[in-house]
């Protein structure tokens, strides 16, 4: 049992550990409108204009940032970040905004994906 574990650490820590964290992304990507509002984005740390927007929850923001909506490009225009670092970008900015969202589920990325396909397909 304890190599089993063993062997499936070693298979999953490199890639976990190669993805950035949600704060990351936003430093590097997110920041370039989110940071002052560039086209109309709601700001990082605005909690008027993140409260309506965490209400409608990270099944609602994360597909809309993985396909993109009006001026917000799909994936903030950064086609390199995976998923998982798209959602937990999201996370980092609505729990800056006034939103309590934990880390998300592999599950969770995966029906947000779906979601975003959908809407691409449109
Ligand atoms: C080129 C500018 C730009 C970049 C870069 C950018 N955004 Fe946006 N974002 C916008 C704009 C503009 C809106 C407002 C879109 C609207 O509602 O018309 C927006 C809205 C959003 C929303 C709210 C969507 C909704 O449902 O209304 C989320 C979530 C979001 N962005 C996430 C991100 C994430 C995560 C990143 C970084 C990976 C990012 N954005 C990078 C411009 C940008």
């Amino acid at each position: 049992m304890r190599i089993v574990a063993l062997l499936l650490a070693a298979l999953c820590l490199p890639a976990a550990a190669q993805e950035k964290s949600g704060a990351e992304v936003y430093e590097a990507t997110c920041i370039q409108c989110h940071g002052d509002g560039k086209d109309g984005a709601p700001v990082f740390g605005n909690r008027k204009q993140w409260g309506k927007l965490v209400k409608e929850g990270l099944n609602e923001l994360v597909p809309t940032a993985l396909a993109g909506i009006r001026k917000m490009p799909a994936r903030g225009g950064n086609p390199a970040l995976s998923d998982g670092e798209v959602a937990r970008a999201v996370i980092h900015m609505a729990n800056a905004g006034g939103g309590r969202f934990p880390e998300p589920s592999p599950d969770d990325i995966n029906r947000w994906r779906q979601k975003a396909d959908k809407r691409l397909r449109k």
